[in-house]
């Protein structure tokens, strides 16, 4: 049997001369749900678009389910769920009537269709809102109701773009839970790309990390923190004191050494020898020590190792966002 996502060297370049995706490959295995994880305007979401038979590739070939993106768009259209980071439910219907429409839209019969919405809606915990305008729903529900469209024909493969994008940590923790109750019921194979460092840790069997449209490291997450090895021991300063980072950068066993948001981070070999030492120059150089932690490396230090920036979350719309903004404004003016 041939994966159910595979990848070989996909790439899109847009009209604009905008390379998006520069020569991709990977493939996913049967039930595993695999993270897409890079910052804004690394091409996720043109990766999803491609393989989920929405936009074609320039070069290189996606097989999903067994079938060609270029040849079979329709057929894996059907077998597919997708969740965008943009929200596609209509807000001036009904939580329920969004769920039957897509249904329908499946091809589902009638009576099907609406066991499959109330079966939808009491495990997106909608049953009580069913009846609402969608307008009138918090973020979280909205993103539990784009989850109940995506799967209505209860597909295989899904495919999430962001989808807990703008939620807060208790929002991105409940949508998960589905997830992870589908995933163990199901079996279901699962694409997602997210900006949340810790949630692809947390969710994710493996992890491909992208940058300027190539992935720069594969592996599981345990995997990758053992490519970047060492600790992280974390300095703080009191208030008003002097920049450390030069006299930690000196000392014996600091591999790196990035000042972070009033802290200093220092990568090291072993955290637990470095802090007495750490400690001590900071004294010398007549830094005052606020406190100080250890931590094992997290996938920022992966992403720091792989990329050579740290990983940030940017303000403002994202590149996805203004991509789907921009092609909005031309479309009107046609
Ligand atoms: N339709 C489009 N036309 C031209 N350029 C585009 C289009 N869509 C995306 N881009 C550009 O391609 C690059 C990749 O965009 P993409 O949306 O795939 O990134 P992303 O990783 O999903 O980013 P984000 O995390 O911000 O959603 C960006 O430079 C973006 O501006
Ligand atoms: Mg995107």
């Amino acid at each position: 049997m041939t994966d159910p996502i595979v990848a070989e060297q996909l790439t899109k370049t847009y009209s604009n001369g905008t390379k998006a995706v520069q020569g991709i490959s990977f493939s996913v295995r049967s039930g595993e749900a695999f993270g897409f994880l890079g910052p804004n305007g690394a091409g996720k979401t043109t990766t999803v678009s491609m393989l989920s038979a929405g936009l074609a590739p320039t070069s290189g070939r996606g097989m999903v389910g067994g079938l060609d993106i270029a040849r079979d768009a329709s057929k894996i259209k059907r077998r597919i769920g997708i969740v965008f980071q943009e929200s596609t439910a209509d807000g001036d219907l009904t939580g329920r009537e969004n769920l039957e429409v897509s249904a329908a839209l499946y091809g589902l019969p009638r009576r099907e269709a609406r066991r499959r919405t109330e079966e939808l809606l009491q495990r997106m915990e909608l049953a009580e809102a069913a009846d609402r305008l969608v307008k009138t729903y918090s973020g979280g529900m909205r993103r539990r109701l784009e989850l109940g469209v995506g799967i209505v024909h209860s597909p295989p493969i899904l495919f999430l773009d962001e989808p807990t994008l703008g939620l807060d940590p208790q929002g991105r923790a409940g949508f998960w839970r589905y997830i992870r109750g589908l995933r163990s019921e199901h079996g279901l194979t699962v694409f997602l790309t997210t900006h949340y460092l810790d949630e692809a840790d947390q969710l994710c069997d493996r992890i491909a990390i992208v940058d300027h449209g190539q992935i720069v490291a594969t592996g599981t997450p345990a995997e990758l923190k053992d490519k970047v090895g060492g600790d992280v021991v974390t300095i703080r300063p009191v208030p008003g004191a002097a920049d450390p980072s030069a006299v930690l950068r000196a000392l014996p066993g600091a591999l790196s050494v990035q000042p972070q948001d009033g802290t200093v981070r220092l990568k090291c070999e072993s955290g637990e020898r470095m802090v007495p030492l750490a400690v001590e120059a900071c004294a010398r150089a007549g830094v005052g020590v606020a406190g100080v932690s250890v931590q094992r490396p997290s996938l920022d230090e992966v992403f720091l190792q792989f990329t050579g920036r740290e990983y940030r979350e940017e303000e403002g719309p994202t590149a996805t966002d203004r991509a789907v903004r921009i092609q909005r404004l031309q479309e009107r003016r046609r």
